[in-house]
């Protein structure tokens, strides 16, 4: 972290450019609507954002971020993440530079457990199959088999990989149908967290086969990277569902796939993959017993206002001086 404050303080008023950078969403138009008199311009596209970052002092993106953009910022100081993940940017990089990090977690928590939980409903009440069927005009038969049919969540286990802020959320909704909810946390001692039991990450492998739904919530680190691999896999009961909010690559996807398609997971929920938008010709989207959302499960109608709180804050702290950020990343 700098020390120094003098090349660290942010201009004030007008003579501050921020920069939104987003496909879809409406930062600079919700930014605008809180009056205050920081310059500002959105940009929807990569081409774009190359030709009008170098006017920026403060960059607020997520997606659209590629690192070769760092050539083209002479001025900037802080990259606000729009996302709670912050595994794209280049950490030591922009250390290198001076310029700062803060991601933009805890925008998103209430979306993401939420998205989690309907995963959850959705997977042990067989919605995917229930619209599969809709769109072909077919009345399902009841099924006898008690492994395929249907189910209830009281007193089935949650297993949560990486109780974070979305992680506790998701427990107190699971606690809310009566499931027994189990938890890694890298750090046991930080901050409340409304599991039944809580365990540090490296007990994983004996945690796994007593979960019926196996929920990622994690960031995308060294440690987490393909934590989900086969072993993993094998680990979990064939009766059990994997859901994945949290990156791609915290699975092995091969292996993934070969377990749905053997049948030795019951199914998964999926709202990210390694290459995202997910290929056409993925063998995932043909896969009955995988349900699958395009990294939606944090959106939210309130997400520009929930960046934008965290953005000012920042930009504050930043013009007085100060060197310690909201959700500091670097
Ligand atoms: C979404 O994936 C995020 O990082 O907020």
């Amino acid at each position: 972290m700098m020390t120094t404050t003098t090349d660290q303080t942010l201009p004030t008023g007008n003579r501050l450019t921020v920069c939104f950078a987003h496909v879809a969403y409406q930062l600079a138009s919700r930014f605008a609507a809180r009056q205050n008199d920081i310059r500002h311009f959105q940009v929807w596209t990569l081409d774009e954002l190359v030709n009008r970052l170098p006017e920026a002092d403060v960059l607020v993106v997520s997606g659209l971020w590629r690192n070769f953009l760092l050539d083209h910022a002479p001025r900037l100081r802080l990259i606000q993440s729009i996302g709670a993940g912050v595994d794209q940017f280049p950490h030591d990089e922009l250390r290198a530079r001076g310029i700062r990090l803060a991601s933009a977690r805890g925008v998103n928590r209430n979306a993401v457990a939420e998205h989690a939980m309907a995963m959850v409903l959705a997977l042990a009440r067989h919605l995917h199959t229930g619209r599969d069927n809709q769109r072909a005009h077919r009345w399902r038969g009841m099924i006898s088999d008690l492994n395929q049919r249907e189910d209830e969540l009281g007193g089935k286990t949650m297993l949560i990989v990486g109780m974070g802020g979305i992680g506790a959320r998701l427990a107190q909704l699971a606690k809310a149908f009566d499931m027994r909810v189990l938890a890694t946390k890298r750090n046991l001692a930080s901050g409340p967290a409304p599991a039944d039991a809580l365990f540090p990450p490296d007990q994983l492998p004996a945690l796994l086969p007593q979960a019926d739904f196996v929920v990622l919530t994690c960031p995308l680190t060294p440690e987490t990277e393909l934590l989900i691999n086969a072993e993993a896999l094998a680990a979990m009961k064939p009766s059990a569902y994997l859901i994945n909010m949290a990156r791609g690559r915290v699975v092995d996807e091969p292996a993934l796939l070969a377990a749905l398609r053997e049948g030795r997971i019951a199914g998964a929920g999926l709202d990210i993959f390694w290459d995202e938008p997910l290929p056409a010709d993925s063998p995932f989207w043909d896969l009955e017993q995988a349900l699958i959302t395009p990294h939606t499960a944090g959106e939210t109608r309130r997400y520009e206002e929930n960046v934008i709180d965290i953005l000012l804050e920042n930009v504050a702290r930043l013009q007085r001086g100060e060197t310690v950020l909201h959700n500091q990343i670097v």
